[in-house]
């Protein structure tokens, strides 16, 4: 299903309880879950900048239908160990809308704004061997599969690799390519 209109917004206030639920609800957040963090670093942010910040930011994806936030995308700075940048994004869904073509739309959404409105070459995104959604949402995203980071992460007791996926600046868009 694909009829889910949905848009990039900044972070406001009232979409910290969600950030707070992601930090304290184990395996809400999906994979990404690490064990439990401090339920008030998402208020200490936001009273920061708001979630827009020159190396790490957040946007809320809210659907216009129901006039609700069905999770956030991230990006953050980062590099290959010279001066040259990249950004790395991430997302996360609350379950209820998940499987909805929601992730795919919201993180090619992402890769427009950012090659829009930065001049950076490369966003890159890291996922998990058996996030099977996110590696299908990458690729139809405009994402290739770069290759297996191995042993990159522990996690749930264990290291485990993890995949890693990018898009440049000039691959296609898949939403101005009107399939979306
Ligand atoms: C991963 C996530 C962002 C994917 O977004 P989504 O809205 O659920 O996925 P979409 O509906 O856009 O689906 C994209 C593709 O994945 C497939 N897919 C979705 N859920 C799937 C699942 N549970 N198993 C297998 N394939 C799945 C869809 O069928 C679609 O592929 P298709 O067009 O070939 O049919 C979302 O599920 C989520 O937030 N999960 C928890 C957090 C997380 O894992 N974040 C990423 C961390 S690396």
């Amino acid at each position: 299903m694909s009829d889910v209109s949905i848009s990039l917004r900044p972070v406001a206030e009232e979409d910290l309880a969600m950030f707070r639920r992601f930090l304290t609800e184990p395996y809400l957040i999906g994979l990404d879950w690490t064990g439990f963090a401090d339920a008030q670093q998402p208020a200490r942010r936001f009273a920061l900048d708001g979630y827009l910040g020159p190396d790490s930011s957040r946007l809320m994806v809210h659907v216009e239908q129901e006039k609700v936030c069905a999770g956030f995308v991230g990006w953050t700075l980062r590099d290959f160990g010279g001066p040259t940048k990249h950004w790395e994004i991430g997302i996360a869904l609350l379950p209820q809308w998940r499987g909805l073509g929601i992730g795919w739309r919201a993180q090619a959404m992402l890769c427009d704004y950012l090659f829009t409105h930065t001049q950076l070459q490369r966003i890159q995104a890291g996922t998990h061997p058996e996030n099977i959604a996110e590696q299908k949402s990458l690729v139809k995203a405009g994402f290739q599969l770069e290759g297996v980071i191995r042993a990159c992460e522990f996690r749930d007791g264990r290291w485990c690799d993890g995949y890693l996926y990018s898009r440049l600046r000039d691959d296609p868009s898949p939403l101005r390519a009107g399939q979306a």
